[in-house]
């Protein structure tokens, strides 16, 4: 439990459009900030920040909430862990009421499991010993002492229990080591055994110096090749990136994104000290965050075969989405930067690194590759499919560039080509629109609301429902006048079995102590939860009245349309079935 006064502090001091303005670039319109909704995909601003309530409300996707939610849901932390994490930004220590968020504890047992174990790999791989097979391998692979020290290898010996016999003896339980991944359990006898053998350890570090997760690699040709830990309460593989750790502090202008982990260590040690690599898997968009916080640039450096290329392009997508000027690297006569620094040395590295391609160049050549343009009906796709990738853009003076390049190549006049282009990026705008405009109308009918189930049953009684929530979460006279009985309105009186919750909950904390506050219902409620009632809220605030009959009205509506249920479902079941189908039947038919 985390005290309410701090709650409160925090909520004060973390600055809501400060806080969101590190994940999402946002714009003031009026009195508000608007920006793309880190939360879905979209090309038109629908997510609003409003500074006068501390909310946010995405009027695309519906997530809502207030600072804490957004925490909860960008770093995907729970109610006490973003608390914590807003303590820290805002510089205020929390004083624990005892029961400690139990997430944090295990984050740190974790934490402090891993670090023994990256001593213990350590210790094994200058062992001459146990470690000589590992050290061989090591240096086989072009890697000086300094090096090794560096990135902290180690080596994990082929034994089955050399590890787990050494962490218990340092006070971890089997149940702890099975939960950090560094053991796996005997199906047979229900043992702990050592999760990483025969391998060399690669420990992953996050920015602020706990080792999170381990990588480890076969010595030889055998599968799989890297063993990687799982994700455990102190490691997501999709929002770390290897040695980011040592990259942060000499990455401001540009970060090399590279695949694999030697490729960042063979760069490290080349002099490349802004080398960072995705942890085995696919970039993902919360990585792509991540560097934008860092950095301006990202050259991608990935491996030249053909899945190397299609992993870059789209990474190339995910980084440009977060605004950050992408780069592509080529390299001809080595598969991966590791062996490019080892055959050619750093200076040609640094040399292609000089020379690598913007998005747009390197989209340009796979298109000219692949058409002869001194055919007139090559030359006709080949600037369809440079305008379709210009129309995407959305700066206009990179539109106005790229179109001059695009001129000159196809030796067309730039006039037709932004002709085009406008025409598609129209179209398109047009189509995006209505594609969010029909989400957005769905929504609205309560189809496929996965937050609300019930409220698809009966629409009117939700939509009352709706007003009532909506009103007592904004108004304080509201909540004081059901809570003392003279607007008369129970639990009951609800339909869907979200909104009995939500009003259980706001008058629980209406007739507690301290009373309400909004931001306590995120410790009940989740994110999509939140979200919901951040649109109550909102809603209500667009109205011009909220007054007590209001409320009155919106009551008695709802208990009217209970009543009506009641009634519909003590007549005839199968008449409500039978409508049901004919219903379905006229839809079929409609859509012939
Ligand atoms: P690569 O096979 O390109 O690895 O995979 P590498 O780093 O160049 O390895 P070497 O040079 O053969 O030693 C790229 C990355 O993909 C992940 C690892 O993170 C690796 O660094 N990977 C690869 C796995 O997680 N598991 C595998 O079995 C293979
Ligand atoms: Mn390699």
């Amino acid at each position: 439990m985390i005290p309410r006064a701090a709650i409160e502090e925090i909520l004060y001091r973390a600055d809501i459009v400060d806080v969101i303005s590190s994940y999402v670039t946002l714009k003031r319109a009026g009195s508000n900030f608007g920006g793309l909704c880190p939360f879905h995909s979209e090309k038109t601003p629908s997510f609003t920040v409003f500074p006068a309530t501390k909310s946010f409300y995405c009027f695309g996707c519906g997530a809502g909430g207030d600072v804490i939610t957004f925490i909860m849901k960008t770093e995907n932390l729970d109610y006490p862990s973003a608390i914590e994490f807003l303590a820290q930004r805002v510089g205020i220590t929390i004083e624990h009421d005892d029961r400690a968020s139990k997430d944090l504890i295990n984050r740190k047992r974790v934490y402090e499991m891993n670090l023994e174990a990256a001593k213990f790999f350590r210790s094994c791989l200058f062992d001459p010993k146990i470690g000589e097979e590992g050290m061989t391998y090591l240096k086989s692979r072009g890697m000086s002492g300094a090096t090794i020290k560096r990135f902290g290898l180690g080596y994990a010996p082929r034994d089955f229990g050399m590890l787990t016999d050494h962490m218990r003896r340092k006070g971890f339980s089997e149940e702890e080591l099975i939960t950090a991944f560094l053991c796996g359990k005997s199906q047979k006898t229900g043992r702990a055994y050592d999760y990483f053998r025969g391998r060399v350890m690669f420990p992953i570090i996050d920015t602020t110096g706990n080792v999170i997760a381990f990588g480890g690699r076969v010595l030889d040709d055998s599968k799989p090749k890297y063993l990687n830990s799982s994700d455990t309460p102190g490691f997501k593989k999709s929002r770390n990136l290897f040695a980011l750790n040592y990259a942060k502090d000499d990455c401001a202008e540009e970060i090399i994104l590279c695949e694999g982990y030697m490729d960042v260590i063979a760069l490290h040690a080349a002099g490349f000290s802004n080398a960072v690599a995705t942890l085995g898997t696919a970039i993902t968009s919360e990585q792509a965050r991540i560097m934008a916080k860092y950095t301006k640039k990202v050259i991608i450096s990935y491996d030249s075969d053909e899945a190397g290329q299609r992993a870059a392009n789209r990474a190339m997508q995910l980084l440009g989405e977060v605004g950050l000027e992408v780069r592509i690297l080529k390299m001809n006569g080595a598969k991966d930067p590791d062996e490019f620094i080892k055959k050619f040395g750093a200076d040609r590295f640094r040399h292609i690194l000089k020379q690598s391609k913007t998005g747009f160049e390197y989209k340009l050549e796979g298109v000219l590759s692949r058409y002869d343009i001194s055919v007139p009906a090559d030359k006709i796709k080949a600037s369809g499919e440079l305008c379709s990738i210009i129309s995407e853009v959305y700066s206009a003076v990179e539109r106005e560039v790229y179109i001059a390049r695009v001129a000159e190549c196809l030796l067309l006049s730039p006039d037709g080509i932004k002709n085009d282009v406008e025409r598609l990026r129209g179209k398109k705008m047009r189509e995006q629109k209505k594609l969010e405009s029909r989400e957005a109308m769905n929504s609205a009918k309560n189809y496929g609301d996965r937050v609300n189930i019930d409220s698809v049953k009966n629409v009117a009684a939700n939509a009352a429902e709706e007003a009532i929530l909506g009103l007592l979460l904004t108004y304080e006279e509201h909540r004081a006048a059901v809570a003392n009985g003279k607007v008369e309105l129970s639990t009951d009186d609800f339909f869907t079995s979200l909104g009995k919750r939500m009003f259980d909950a706001i008058m629980e904390l209406q007739v507690s102590d301290s009373g309400f506050e909004f931001s306590l219902l995120g410790e009940t409620f989740t994110p999509d939860e939140i979200g919901r009632m951040t649109k109550y809220r909102l809603e209500r605030g667009q109205l011009t009245r909220n007054g007590i009959d209001v409320l009155l009205t919106s009551v008695d509506k709802l208990k009217k349309e209970k009543l009506h249920e009641q009634e519909k479902h003590g007549e005839d079941k199968f008449a409500a079935l039978r409508r049901k189908r004919q219903s379905a039947v006229e839809q079929k038919n409609k859509n012939l």
